[in-house]
Formats: structure tokens, sequence, C-alpha cells
């Protein structure tokens, strides 16, 4: 550790500020005091894996980069990844409950996960609509599972975690909804065929014009709009409202809050908003993709 210290203050203030530059404009990560030397580790990881110890062929490396294959590994390497299994578990017992109340059993719909990480939140947002809805739910919903970070995103494909990963799920669902590893795989457990067919996975930059999909129901945004900036927040948050459905519902982290937007939204529960349609917030004639 002392080397990569003595390493990274040797970083110029030059690179360090591109670096920073990149993860505002690119990531809408916010700046913050005592952040730095956070942004140099990573800056300093993201050198070696380039093979490079030089700051100035570095910056160029940056600069040049047409395929956005680079700032691609950047980004990977500036997001943090957090997440588990059941992780503010209200939500999905909230969920539970309205999938099964649903008055409308036929019909099919998506729950857009916004910041899906290694897969454990998505993959529980699935199971949870298997508990409500029994096998029909293979046929009924879909899970849109987006995220930034093209690493995360792999792990999350590949769907194996370690006996510890799952132990916040309920005993009985290791049993049913995952398949034990063998072998050189002894110890992990993949989910199931038929959770993994309800998830599907797709980069996304929540910072950039939002693609065409939706509108969804339900739209879970949870523990990423904390690093960012509360313009950016703010930003996000209206794109996220305006890809939902009438009435649908926003659900972002515990610690999070939708400060500054309540006239677009109702507070449901913590961390839960409902969507105003345009008669009630007076905006009119919201437009759905
Ligand atoms: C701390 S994890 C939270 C994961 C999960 N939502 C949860 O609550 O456990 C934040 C995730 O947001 C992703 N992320 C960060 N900035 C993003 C952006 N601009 N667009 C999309 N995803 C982003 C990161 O790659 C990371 O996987």
């Amino acid at each position: 550790m002392g080397l990569l210290r003595k390493a990274i203050t040797e970083l110029p203030e030059a690179t360090l500020q591109k670096v920073q530059e990149l993860a505002t404009g690119r990531l809408g990560l916010e700046s913050r005091p005592g952040k730095e030397m956070l942004l140099s580790l990573r800056a300093a990881r993201h050198m070696r894996e380039l093979g490079v110890s030089d700051a100035d062929e570095y910056m160029h490396l940056l600069e040049s980069d047409n395929s956005g294959m680079r700032l691609q590994g950047l980004m990977d390497l500036l997001t943090t990844n957090h997440t588990a299994f059941w992780r503010e578990a209200g939500h999905f017992e909230w969920l539970r409950e309205q999938l099964a109340t649903d008055r409308n059993p036929e019909e099919k719909l998506t729950i857009w996960c916004a910041a899906s990480s290694s897969g454990e939140e998505p993959y529980t947002l699935a199971m949870v609509a298997r508990e409500a809805l029994g096998p029909a739910a293979k046929e009924r919903i879909r899970i849109l599972a987006t995220d930034v970070s093209t690493r995360m995103l792999a792990k999350a494909r590949a769907a194996v975690y370690t006996e510890q990963r799952i132990r916040p799920l309920p005993e009985a669902w290791r049993r049913l909804y995952f398949e034990a590893g063998k072998n050189k795989w002894h110890g992990h457990l993949r989910v199931s065929r038929e959770i993994r067919e309800m998830v599907h996975f797709r980069w996304l930059n929540l910072v950039d014009p939002l693609p065409s999909i939706g509108p969804f129901p339900y739209i879970f945004c949870r523990n990423v709009m904390i690093y960012f900036s509360q313009e950016t927040r703010m930003q996000i948050v209206q794109k996220l409202l305006d890809r939902l459905t009438p009435n649908g519902y926003l659900l972002v982290g515990y610690a999070e809050g939708l400060s500054g937007l309540e006239a677009d939204t109702e507070f449901v529960r913590p961390a839960i908003y409902r969507r105003k349609s345009a008669m009630e917030n007076g905006r009119g004639g919201a437009k759905w993709v």
C-alpha cells in the first residue's frame, strides 16, 4: 500500500482533474472533498490495467479513445457497485403484495431495475414476482436490468453467487431458485434458468438521454443517486418519472429522497413514490414512449 500511495501522490494534478471531469461529465458523479484519494486509487488502477506508468501517456490514451473502450474501463472502475440480495427488504415485501393483489391478472408487465450492478437486485425482483404469481410469472413479468458498468453486467449475466451472498434470501429459495455448483464451482450457486430468463440485461447510462424504453409500472432506481449532484439527481428523477405509466411507482434507496420533486409525485411509504398523472400535477401533455 505504501508504494501505491506514493505512486498516487505523484499523479499530476492535471491527470486527476481530467479523471474527475470524466467522472462528473460521463457518470454524473459528484466531486466531494475527501474523495480525491479514492479517485486517485482508481485512476492508478486504470493506468495499471492499461499497462502505462506515465501520466502524459495515460492522458493521451484517454483523449484519443475513439472506440470508447478505455473510457468504459475507467467508468467500470469509478462506479461503486455494492449490492445484495433482498437489500432493503421492505420494498420487495411491498412489491410482492402489489403483484399478488393485482386487479388485472392477465396483464404483462415490465419492471425496470435502473442500476442493477451484479444482478442481486433484479434476480430478487424476479423471485419475488415468481412467489407472488406462481408459474404464470414467467409469462407475465419481465425485468429490464440496466447498468453503466460492463464488468457488473457480465457478472450479472453469469448469475453465479457464493453461498454467503445468497444468505439474506428466505431459506427455501435456495432450493427453489438456485442450482448448486459442482467440482470447481463447489460452494457457488447459479440462479435457476426460470428466474434468469425473466431478467434482461442491457447497458444504459442514466446521465445520457434515455433510449426508447417503457413506460413501466415500477422503476427501481436504488442506491445510485446518492453519488450524483443534486442537479443531476433532479434531472435523472425527472427522466425516470417520464418513463413511468400514469400512477406508476418509483422506488429509490432508503437513504435517498425526492426532495424538490414533490409536485410530480405522491409519497407512498419511505422511498416509494407514485407518479401523479398529468391531470393531477398540472403539467399536462406527458408523452409516453
Ligand atoms: C451501489 S450500486 C447499487 C445497486 C443496486 N441498485 C442496489 O441498490 O443494491 C450502484 C450501481 O449504479 C451503477 N451506476 C453508477 N452510475 C451510473 C449511471 N450514470 N448510469 C447507470 N448506472 C450507474 C453502478 O455501476 C452500480 O452498479
